[in-house]
């Protein structure tokens, strides 16, 4: 009798072959592609100095570190959401679902950041927050990861050495969303609870802030201090405007989170800076070896811009991306890569960093900064230190 195969093995051998096959073939189509990383950021509009930081700062660390990991090459698709949280979601979706990124990274604002939760917690991809600063972001994604910092560590460090230097009457002003939020509440908990009094709240508009009237109503207060949030950018306005108004001649101190005296446009803000206090992680006049040499080949390759707080992000959010590839040996499974972020430990610019097991939020030491002139330029000159701070809102 003729050999005839028998149907029901062939079937099955045909079945088994592509679950035999399956993982080697596709272990090695996988190791030969790239890691893709898409770097959503504001390039364009009021927010482009973040973008260009950040920006610049992950084309320094591939430039540092090499553009491969764990035998994968890194691919960074950069992309510009101008700022508007629409773009930053429709972006992502497009990266994730066409480019098939691995991790998602950037987002320069808030909004922006949570705009991507419901996206990224259903496709499983990590997505590194090297900006956007209020406390709920971690919270809002298992895949959320940040090296940024949050309003509530600066805020609440700051309310905290004003009361116990002298202040006992404060009014705040911030930005009317998210980090100011936190900022406002933060503020006033810990200031509070140690004896301090905030005599007004106000709250300035994200677009197009008029400071004006604001700082006429300080004025009209008389506080000891102002307590300021703004995000980066518009503080060389709120500085001038507050220096016009005479806040300063009329003996009212500026104290505030640092992104008010950010050190991409601290220059440009002339002496009616000098004096501020703010609380903050990074400073590029921050006295460590490392941070030397960062802010000296970031100065170099981006034609003597000074890097700022955005900057060392994106510079600590590519680490913390390549550590992760580099456990997992270059596989791209969301959820792996998100363990491998938790829990991370090492040196930045900015000092000692850890990524919280727990939270995946930053833990950092938080700086008290007085702006100084040296040399002919004003810094930010750090005068106390406030070691490993975990986000106070979360424990
Ligand atoms: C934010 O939107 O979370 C944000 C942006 C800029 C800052 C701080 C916080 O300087």
């Amino acid at each position: 009798m003729p050999h005839r195969p028998d149907p029901r093995r062939r079937t099955l051998l045909l079945s088994a072959l592509p679950l035999a096959a399956a993982p080697s073939l596709a272990w090695a189509q996988a190791a030969a592609e790239p890691v893709k990383i898409g770097l959503v950021l504001p390039m364009t509009g009021p927010f482009a100095s973040t973008g260009r930081q950040i920006d610049a700062a992950v084309r320094l660390h591939l430039a540092q570190f090499g553009t491969s990991v764990a035998g994968r090459r890194l691919e960074v698709l950069l992309r510009d959401d101008s700022g508007v949280a629409d773009n930053t979601r429709r972006i992502a979706q497009e990266l994730v679902a066409n480019d098939k990124v691995a991790v998602l990274a950037g987002f320069g604002l808030t909004p922006l950041a949570l705009s991507v939760g419901p996206l990224i917690t259903q496709a499983k991809v990590p997505a590194v927050v090297m900006a956007a600063a209020t406390s709920s972001i971690t919270a809002s994604s298992p895949f959320f990861v940040r090296t940024s910092v949050t309003l509530p560590q600066t805020a609440s460090t700051m309310a905290e050495w004003a009361a116990k230097n002298g202040l006992q009457r404060v009014v705040t002003l911030v930005t009317d969303y998210g980090p100011g939020i936190d900022a406002e509440k933060s503020f006033t908990d810990r200031f509070q609870r140690n004896g301090g009094r905030v005599l007004e709240s106000l709250r300035v508009p994200l677009r197009n802030p008029d400071f004006a009237p604001f700082l006429q109503r300080v004025r009209d207060a008389a506080p000891q201090a102002l307590f300021v949030f703004v995000p980066a950018g518009p503080g060389a306005a709120l500085m001038k405007q507050f220096t016009e108004r005479g806040l300063d001649k009329a003996g009212i101190r500026l104290i505030g989170d640092g992104s008010v005296t950010d050190d991409d446009i601290l220059n440009d803000m002339g002496d009616g800076a000098l004096g501020a206090i703010t609380a903050f992680h990074y400073s590029a006049a921050h006295d460590s070896a490392m941070n030397r040499q960062f802010v000296q080949a970031f100065k170099a390759t981006n034609k003597g811009l000074r890097p700022n707080f955005m900057a060392v992000g994106g510079f600590d959010g590519m680490r913390v991306i390549r550590q992760a590839l580099e456990a997992t040996r270059g596989q791209t499974d969301g959820e792996a890569l998100v363990n491998a972020m938790k829990g991370q430990s090492f040196e930045s610019p900015r000092g000692p960093l850890t990524i919280d097991a727990a939270t995946r939020d930053v833990v950092h030491d938080i700086y008290i900064r007085r702006v100084e002139r040296r040399d002919g330029e004003l810094w930010n000159v750090e005068i106390e230190t406030f070691k490993a701070v975990k986000d106070p809102g979360r424990g």
